[in-house]
């Protein structure tokens, strides 16, 4: 038998680490912004996308790029994440649609900024319900077959918000550290499944959610990164496919942060 501390992986096996031919990948919130990108850069490495989204639309047509694009097979469905019955309705489609999920993206959201004391306890509960239920929903309705199958790879997107703090964001920081503690937790009781549970923390990236910040945010966000501007939704394509590929098999309850440096400072 070969000495495991010496022996080095073939070529072939080291070129082939990101490759998720034949995995389906269900991406939430994927008909916009990173959601759409993190989709694209997942089929370019031969998965099927399952594209859900309360704006069907937007999935319909994100699906439609992908399998003229990349040519996997795509599906789009409509659901809202914070809605239980939308999630299981949702889960069950796919199962019979495409298959079983290998890669579940948890990426849908939104973001309100104001100071604490003019938030309503109505835009609290959104961010919550989006953010932390509609995390949580997916993570059981998908975890029950990836644990049936003892495999399977869940990627939450988090944010430099959850670890770090800025004013103004109160609601929707606390709602992404929950997701963050959400995915070490999971990660502890999936780990004997076979199931990987890590979650992505980007920072400011230019999509049509930042594109809502007054000018003035966007000025001081530019300034205060280290690299001097913001991300495009591409530069997720690199973290998705490492956190949902072989890449990364030794990686679990983690948080891969993707922020120009904004966090290092
Ligand atoms: N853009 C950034 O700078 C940034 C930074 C950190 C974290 N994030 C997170 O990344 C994720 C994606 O953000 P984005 O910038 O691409 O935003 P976006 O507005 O471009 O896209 C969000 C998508 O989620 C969908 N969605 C929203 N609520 C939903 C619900 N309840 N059910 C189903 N679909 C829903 C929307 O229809 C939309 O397609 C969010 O969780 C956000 O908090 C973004």
């Amino acid at each position: 038998m070969k000495d495991l501390l010496t022996a080095l992986p073939s070529v072939e096996s080291v070129r082939s680490q990101n490759d998720l031919t034949g995995r389906i990948a269900l991406i939430t919130g994927g008909g916009s912004g990173l959601g759409r990108a993190m989709a694209w850069g997942l089929a370019c490495h031969g998965a099927n996308i399952v594209i859900v989204d309360r704006d069907i639309t937007a999935a319909e047509t994100c699906a439609r790029e992908i399998s003229a694009g990349c040519g996997t097979r795509t599906l789009a469905v409509r659901a809202d994440v914070n809605i239980e019955e939308d999630v299981e309705s949702a889960t069950k489609q796919v199962l019979e649609g495409l298959g079983p999920v290998d890669i579940l993206v948890n990426n849908a959201g939104h973001n309100i900024r104001k100071p604490l004391i003019d938030y309503t306890l109505a835009e609290f509960d959104s961010l919550h319900e989006v953010h932390v239920r509609g995390t949580f929903l997916f993570c059981r309705a998908v975890g029950r077959s990836m644990k049936e199958r003892q495999r399977g790879v869940i990627i939450n997107i988090a944010s430099v918000l959850g670890h770090v703090a800025a004013q103004n964001v109160a609601p929707y920081a606390a709602a992404k550290a929950a997701i963050v503690q959400l995915t070490r937790v999971l990660a502890l009781e999936l780990a004997p499944h076979g199931i990987r549970v890590n979650a992505i923390a980007p920072g400011y990236i230019d999509t049509p959610l930042t594109r809502q910040h007054a000018p003035e945010v966007r000025d001081r966000i530019t300034q205060t990164t280290p690299l001097g501007r913001f991300g495009q939704a591409r530069e997720l394509i690199g973290p998705i496919v490492f956190l949902a590929s072989d890449a990364s098999s030794f990686v679990t309850g983690s948080s891969l942060i993707v922020d120009g440096g904004w966090t290092a400072q």
